[in-house]
């Protein structure tokens, strides 16, 4: 255990050194293709490389680690997660799993397995950049279609020009997918949750991850001058879009086991003086359960359409995402477990609320998924952390892990 310990300790330092990459001072917000994600690649780049890894960056700008096996016809292990953050992250959401995975590599100290190992860090999968999550995963699996290179920024930047300014030729995308005979793919993640502390636990195995909803509103009512406009002759989008907000949150308060947010609200034109014309509002719906998430979305449209015609305003919107709810492969995840209950942890089984990498690498290959406790339940802020211990709980899980597939090819 001594030396997991070590491990962890430089693991952590590792996450933190990447955190200070960021294209906000004094927080880390990295979007998809960033001038900071070069940093990034650069310094993971340089640990694959000591590790014995060959480094390369696909068209998409994934980082992709490779450790040769005994025999080049082998078989292929991935190991991921992504390094994109969401605005004022923290340092272990995705990047852990990354950094984990180099580590693995670096404590098989150049011994050579039967199956080659790929680290991935995957270059997009919060959507923060294009509002669409999963852009990393989705090369790995052929999954990047004309639609998605089509979308534009914030600054009306096209995914495919992005993609150009970085460096990286799209008409490569091709050869970012997973070819030859994949074993599977696993993810090393912080839960995000409270739940393995609630219950004293180092670890979890994910079984499943729950579907989501991601979709854009546009309330347009009638920009008007704050101190003339009586209250009754009011068409005010914001305060229309307040009200839809506040049914969203019943609507899930009601319904077991559901989550919806709205964490992105624009108003235009944007004054204490003027009536709000224009809201833009995001919409994020969860559930475990694909035919409970899907009718609560549409319920929450209609409700948009009922207060806005109340309200005299029009409400739009565009569906960005109808992500289904994904199972992880059975046969990998009893690998995981075997290996979890073989290094001394006990063995929780568990739901992802989250989104992950995972489920989109599910479609091409075995996923499995090993959860690491969120000390406080925190995520997707920047005191966000993990225990030194878990991370350690996790190399020899990850360890054990390796060594039953290798096993398993005898
Ligand atoms: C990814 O972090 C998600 O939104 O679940
Ligand atoms: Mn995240
Ligand atoms: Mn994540």
């Amino acid at each position: 255990m001594e030396r997991p310990l070590a491990t962890a300790h430089g693991v952590i330092a590792r996450c933190k050194s990447l955190a200070e990459c960021t294209s906000e001072s004094g927080f880390t917000t990295r979007p998809f293709l960033s001038e900071p994600m070069r940093e990034v690649h650069l310094r993971l780049g340089a640990w694959m490389q000591q590790a014995g890894m060959s480094v390369s960056i696909d068209a998409v700008g994934n980082l992709r680690g490779g450790y040769a096996a005994q025999q080049p016809s082998a078989p292929r292990l991935f190991i991921g997660s992504h390094l994109d953050t969401v605005p004022r992250a923290g340092a272990y959401d995705g990047v852990l799993g990354v950094v984990l995975g180099v580590a693995l590599v670096e404590l098989l100290d150049g011994r050579r397995l039967k199956f080659h190992i790929e680290v991935v860090g995957f270059s997009e999968e919060e959507g923060l950049r294009f509002g669409v999550p999963f852009i990393g995963s989705r090369a790995l699996i052929g999954g990047i279609d004309g639609e998605l290179l089509g979308r534009r920024d914030a600054n009306g930047v096209r995914v495919v020009d992005a993609i150009r300014a970085f460096g990286l030729d799209p008409l490569r995308i091709g050869d970012a997918q997973a070819g030859g005979d994949s074993l599977g793919y696993v993810e090393f993640h912080i839960e995000q949750g409270p739940i393995l502390e609630s219950l004293g636990l180092h670890l979890g195995v994910v079984e499943a991850i729950a579907g989501q909803s991601r979709l854009e509103m546009i309330f347009k009512g009638q920009a008007n001058h704050a101190g003339t406009t009586p209250m009754h002759l009011r068409h005010d989008a914001l305060a229309g879009a307040a009200e839809w907000i506040t049914s969203v949150e019943k609507e899930a308060h009601a319904t077991a086991g559901l989550v919806a947010t709205t964490g992105r609200l624009h108003a235009e034109p944007g004054a204490s003086n003027v009536i709000p014309g224009i809201v833009h509002a995001s919409l994020d719906v969860r559930h475990a359960d694909d035919a409970v998430r899907r009718p609560a979305v549409e319920r929450l449209l209609r409700s948009a359409q009922e207060i806005a015609a109340r309200r005299g305003l029009s409400v739009s919107w565009e569906r960005h995402l109808d992500q289904a709810e994904v199972a992880m492969d059975t046969s990998l995840t009893g690998t995981l477990e075997r290996a979890v209950a073989n290094s001394g942890y006990p063995v929780h089984r568990m739901n992802s609320g989250a989104g992950h990498d995972a489920m989109i690498v599910a479609k091409r290959m075995p996923a499995a998924m090993l959860f690491l406790r969120s000390p406080g339940g925190i995520s997707h802020h920047f005191s966000e952390t993990v225990l030194e211990e878990d991370v350690a709980a996790a190399l020899v899980t990850g360890l054990r892990f390796l060594e039953e597939v290798e096993a398993g090819r005898d």
